[in-house]
């Protein structure tokens, strides 16, 4: 027998360390429209299509139409899987059930044998305790359910819609059932409302604690188990013809980030935005474009040779290419290899570095658009901030902004708005096409796209560490 019961939502899987215990009862507690009836169906959808495991899905309220309906946003055919008898959507009233559980051939011992269910989904308890007054009736019911379930060796969810007021049966109910689930909806900046899913309980297995995000998309539920910091990345030798190299961005830009367009990308210390922008830059370059890097002070030519090399463009290649250049405020030395493509300015009056940079980049940025090759532009803003200071950072940038929009080029730019301050940050807002965000909460980071030349924003998104290119997703 499996000692797992894979639920089919990969996230719910990794925090129970494989899966549910088989042949337990597991509660699934949650507000009205927190997803209770889609995880259920997902557990059952799964078992049917993908494990061999076959499920009934008992409902006291909704009529199984509804539930087919509401299920094929998912792409799950239900009617589909109950004509090749691996799954029953069965509506009837919760005393009929347990009329039928209790009896020996009855009804439910039918069902199960019919079809050899592993699993069930039941929704909801509450209607059970509807009917019954005394205490201990409603103590005995639950116990002989729960009994009957594992007498089946059924793999149960019982579903169970919380009021605000924790009851003496619930209590009863969390201490009878193998193992508890939370599902919670919060408010988060007000208009965007945070789901999140919490295991209180599971007998005999080790859990991942606390509480993770999940969503509802149309794949169903999809769970991000918190703490996913990957530490070995793989490189993945595959090619992306995406422009941002991250899909769910790519949607919201409507494809990509435009040419002729500038993007500001506001950072915090605290969030890791490397992949991110790697990803961005080396979707530029896959697809032939050339780069300029401004680096920060954090990054060094050899820490970019690495991070491109997950994405797999070779810096090296691109040297000898002439498809790079550096620009370097830190003097800092690079290696012999490096020397042709880096710019050093660090000790350029302002005025001066504006003029060299103009006298040393304009002729090849005019050459490439005449020729056909377009060049991407990364700067860190904070550099030049933390070198030139914020008033030469407005008029510089807003010149750039102008200039790589006459070319028809791209730009993205980092800058920490928290440290350029409000007013500054603002006015960068107003001057560029597009607007990026990453920031950390408690134990996930967020990404939002807040302004973009199709007029799109985004959501706060999750940053989910991936094991592949482009090591990132945005949930
Ligand atoms: N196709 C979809 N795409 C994204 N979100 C969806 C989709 N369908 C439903 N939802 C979300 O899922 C929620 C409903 O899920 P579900 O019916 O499973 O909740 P529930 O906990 O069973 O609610 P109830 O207690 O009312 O039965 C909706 O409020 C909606 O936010
Ligand atoms: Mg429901």
């Amino acid at each position: 027998m499996n000692r797992y019961t894979r639920t089919g939502i990969e996230g719910l899987d990794a925090i129970l360390n494989g899966g549910l215990p088989s042949s337990s009862t597991v509660l699934v507690n949650g507000a009205p429209g927190t997803g209770k009836t889609i995880l259920g169906m997902q557990f059952l959808y799964d078992g049917a299509q993908n494990q061999n495991e076959n499920g009934i899905y008992i409902t006291f309220e909704q009529f199984p139409d509804q539930i087919y309906e509401d299920m094929r946003a998912f792409g799950w055919d239900i009617k589909a899987l109950e004509r090749e008898n691996k799954l029953r959507v069965v509506c009837m009233s919760p005393e009929t059930l347990l009329e039928q559980m209790k009896l020996p051939n009855g009804l439910f011992d039918q069902l199960v044998k019919e079809i050899n269910c592993k699993r069930i989904v039941i929704d909801s308890l509450n209607l059970f305790y509807l009917g019954i007054d005394d205490i201990v009736k409603k103590r005995s019911t639950i116990y002989s359910i729960r009994n009957i379930l594992r007498k089946h060796s059924l793999t149960s969810l019982l579903i169970h819609e919380n009021s605000t007021v924790v009851s003496e049966e619930e209590t009863f109910v969390n201490y009878v059932v193998d193992g508890v689930i939370k599902l919670t909806l919060q408010e988060q900046n007000s208009i965007y409302r945070k789901r999140t899913l919490e295991v209180l309980k599971l007998r005999g297995r080790k859990i991942k604690e606390g509480e993770h995000i999940y969503r509802i998309n149309e794949q169903g539920i999809h769970l991000i188990p918190a703490l996913t910091m990957i530490e070995d990345k793989v490189v993945v030798e595959e090619r992306t013809n995406i422009t941002t190299g991250i899909p769910v961005l790519d949607q919201y830009l409507s494809g990509g980030i435009p040419n002729g367009t500038s993007f500001i990308f506001d950072t915090n210390s605290k969030a890791n935005y490397s992949y991110i922008t790697a990803s961005i830059v080396t979707s530029r370059i896959l697809a032939g474009e050339k780069v300029l890097l401004l680096l920060s002070s954090l990054v060094t030519v050899l820490d970019i040779e690495h991070l491109f090399s997950l994405y797999g463009v070779s810096l090296k290649e691109l040297v000898k290419d002439k498809k790079v250049y550096f620009i370097e405020h830190y003097d800092r030395p690079f290696p012999e290899f490096y020397k042709d493509t880096v710019i050093h300015v660090k000790d350029l009056s302002d005025d001066e570095f504006k003029h060299f940079i103009k006298d040393k980049l304009d002729p090849i940025f005019a050459k490439g658009t005449e020729d056909g090759d377009k060049w991407f532009v990364y700067y860190d803003l904070n550099t030049i901030v933390s070198a030139r200071g914020k008033d030469f950072v407005k008029e510089y940038f807003t010149e750039e902004v102008a200039k790589i929009s006459s070319y028809g080029m791209s730009m993205v730019a980092l800058c920490n708005f928290t440290e350029i301050g409000a007013e500054t940050a603002s006015f960068l807002e107003r001057t560029c096409n597009g607007v990026f965000q990453t920031w950390v909460d408690g134990n996930y980071q967020y990404f939002q796209l807040k302004k973009s030349p199709q007029g799109n924003m985004s959501p706060p998104l999750v940053v989910e560490n991936i094991q592949s290119k482009p090591f990132i997703r945005l949930v």
